[in-house]
């Protein structure tokens, strides 16, 4: 009998930047329900990939000096890039597809002009705005107060020519797929499907699939002026990764359809357009689309100039892989949104792994050390205690699969974390350390309440693998668990743990974390990095406010000579300055610059003051008039420069 097949995709990701941990959040999401399957038996296909082309990384690669392909290389195949990301994630996937590989390309073009053959696919003119210093069309629900987002200039009424899909002609029965069973999920988004963008004012519009306006893109094989514009691009991914229309693969029949994993924005593109594009090329329609929802901080978006990007590297590299893709997992619910937090963080790994599953295993395999050598006797008596113990272990594979299979993670990881709290409390009411202190009378209990312990760390870790398989192969050999009994069929039912096993203890597998100490820590590189994002040099721009020529006349700026520099006694800021004005008599200037000038660097230097502000007093000393110095921003921080002119400039000079 051939194996059940189950094919799984990502969004592809657009390489326009380094992913963060939301980006991270659905490939790992991904990743445990591909694990999961495969731990069912099924033979698995988990894609995901990169979406290369369109405008935003053409611009992106100018501004970086690079050509595009170039640009996109880095970000997905460079060093600390996409690649990188899903290794250190751990993420099993099986195809790798850049929409910049040649048969993808080759396979685009096939399709465009398959459905332009079959009239699905039409010129027309498209018309919208455009920014001729951009060189950029915008429609007009992309304008900033009606002017060019990008730079921020009045934008034309313009016209492109444009090949467009349509899409309207498809209304139907995309209505009737979204409301037949169970083909986009959560049910709750099905609606907002059909409210927003089908039964919505003007319908379901034909969509633009080509532009003129840019290059970097698929070009139309049979209209070379025009490229492929994104969606198509895009969302073809899934079938010409598995070789529909190019011969780099031959899984198509074998694999399609899929169930898409994809966000919440971009549930529309692939709950109506994409079944409709299936629809024109009489292709199967996907299996089902799940639509998670996002991670958010602070109750909004992630974004890079609010500088709260949260760093998945950083945090796997930190409290580990498997941590971070549990955590992941376990705290939101999979199709809502979730705010992450690392108070968050640092508490579920220290509750749930550190605390729950850590204990239970470290407790388990210390007690089987010390009280038989890491061997149970085969001689082992049953208790009042084990019923309930083992009927909740027992039926947790049924409640884990029911959760798996409606892609809620959180409940299938909530359901193993019953099992393994009832278990830790089991230890609390069968003292194994009482039992123990007469072995002869009470041996053959203790091995037994051993043994169920260490089935349980069995049958979680089994369940556990598809979330974090390092881990879960810790448990294994810690417990001594063979292969034979990792597998789904053995956690089917109680008790397929060998009796005697040889356990032993090893370290650790999640160790406490220091949430106080942790979260200052974590503060203080968030602050880094935010600093790291900032611009090296900035200069304030310059006013727009013009002064006539009279007021400025009236700043009497003159050339000064430092006789004395010494810092203010209690002050971390100010310098004082006995200056020579040209005018016989010293004149005293306090001055805010010590941060960046030693008092005795600046003595003989010739300088630049005002001198007819009206004098001030600081820190109990008269200032009169201010020294001149060029500022700046580096990293964020402000910097001073004072002017320091030629010393062949005399003291009192007007500066004019
Ligand atoms: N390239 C398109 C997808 C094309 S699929 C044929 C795209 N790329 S993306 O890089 O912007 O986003 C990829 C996925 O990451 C989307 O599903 C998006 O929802 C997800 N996420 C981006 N930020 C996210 C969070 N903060 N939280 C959860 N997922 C988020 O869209």
């Amino acid at each position: 009998m051939s194996r059940e097949r189950f094919y799984i995709t990502t969004p592809i990701y657009y390489p326009s930047d380094k992913l963060h941990i939301g980006h991270t959040y659905c490939t790992v999401a991904t990743d445990a329900f591909a694990r999961y399957k495969r731990l069912r038996g099924c033979e698995v296909m988990f894609l995901t990939g990169t979406d290369e082309h369109g405008q935003k990384i053409e611009e992106k690669a100018k501004a970086a000096g690079l050509t595009p392909q170039e640009f996109v290389d880095r970000i997905v195949e460079g060093e600390g890039g996409i690649l990188d990301l899903w290794k250190l994630m751990n993420i099993s996937n099986d195809r790798f597809i850049r929409t910049t590989d040649d048969y993808h390309v080759k396979s685009i073009q096939y399709i465009f002009r398959r459905m332009y053959e079959n009239g699905d696919i039409y010129k027309d003119k498209y018309v919208g705005k455009y920014c001729t210093p951009c060189e950029s069309f915008w429609t007009d629900s992309q304008l900033k107060d009606g002017k060019c987002p990008d730079c921020g200039r009045d934008v034309t009424d313009a016209e492109e020519e444009a090949y467009f899909f349509r899409l309207s002609k498809y209304k139907d029965r995309v209505r009737e797929l979204l409301l037949s069973g169970d083909f986009l999920e959560p049910a709750s988004r099905v609606n907002e499907m059909i409210h927003n963008f089908i039964d919505c004012e003007g319908g379901l519009q034909d969509l633009c699939v080509s532009r003129t306006s840019f290059k970097w893109g698929i070009p139309v094989d049979f209209d070379p002026g025009h490229v492929v514009y994104v969606w198509i691009d895009a969302l073809s991914n899934y079938i010409t990764a598995l070789g529909y229309g190019n011969d780099r693969y031959d899984d198509y029949e074998k694999f399609w359809p899929a169930v898409h994993i994809v966000g919440k924005e971009i549930v529309r593109f692939h709950s109506i357009i994409w079944p409709a594009m299936l629809m024109s090329l009489g292709e199967p329609l996907p299996k089902k689309v799940f639509g998670h929802g996002w991670l958010i901080i602070d109750g909004g978006k992630m974004s890079k100039s609010k500088g709260n990007v949260v760093d998945p590297y950083m945090l796997a590299e930190r409290y580990g892989v498997d941590a971070l893709r549990f955590f992941l997992m376990r705290t939101f619910p999979f199709g809502s949104d979730g705010n992450f937090t690392n108070e968050l963080l640092l508490n579920t790994i220290n509750n749930d792994l550190a605390n729950d599953l850590g204990n239970l295993v470290s407790r388990t395999t210390a007690m089987a050390q010390k009280y038989f050598g890491g061997t149970l006797p085969a001689n082992q008596a049953e208790g009042a205690e084990d019923a309930e113990l083992i009927a909740l272990a027992s039926g947790l594979r049924s409640r884990y699969e029911d959760a798996m299979e409606k892609f809620a993670p959180h409940r299938a990881l909530d359901e193993v974390f019953r099992v393994i709290q009832r278990a830790n409390k089991y230890i609390d009411e069968t003292t194994p350390w009482t039992l123990a202190k007469d072995m002869e009378l009470n041996g053959a209990r203790l091995a037994r309440v051993l043994y169920n312990l260490l089935e349980v760390c069995r049958i979680a870790g089994v369940l556990l693998t598809p979330f974090m398989p390092e881990s879960c192969r810790g448990i294994f050999e810690q417990i001594g668990a063979p292969e034979n009994v990792r597998t789904w069929d053995s956690v089917a039912s109680w008790g397929n743990m060998d009796a005697n096993a040889a356990v032993t203890k090893g370290d650790a597998l999640f160790p406490r974390i220091d949430v106080k100490a942790e979260l200052e820590e974590l503060e203080n590189i968030a602050e880094a990095a935010k600093k790291a994002a900032l611009p090296d040099i900035e200069i304030e721009p310059q006013s727009d406010e013009t002064v006539d020529f009279d007021t400025f006349c009236k700043s009497d700026f003159r050339a000064v000579k430092v006789k004395s520099c010494e810092a203010v006694p209690k002050s971390d800021k100010l310098l004082k300055f006995t200056l020579d004005d040209g005018t016989g008599k010293d004149r005293q200037i306090l001055s805010g610059i010590r941060k960046w000038y030693e008092p005795e660097q600046l003595v003989g230097k010739t300088l630049v003051a005002i001198v007819n502000l009206p004098p001030r007093k600081m820190m109990g000393l008269d200032s009169c008039g201010m020294l001149i110095s060029a500022v700046h921003q580096k990293r964020g921080e402000e910097e001073l420069n004072l002017i320091i002119v030629d010393d062949k400039i005399p003291a009192g000079a007007k500066l004019c």
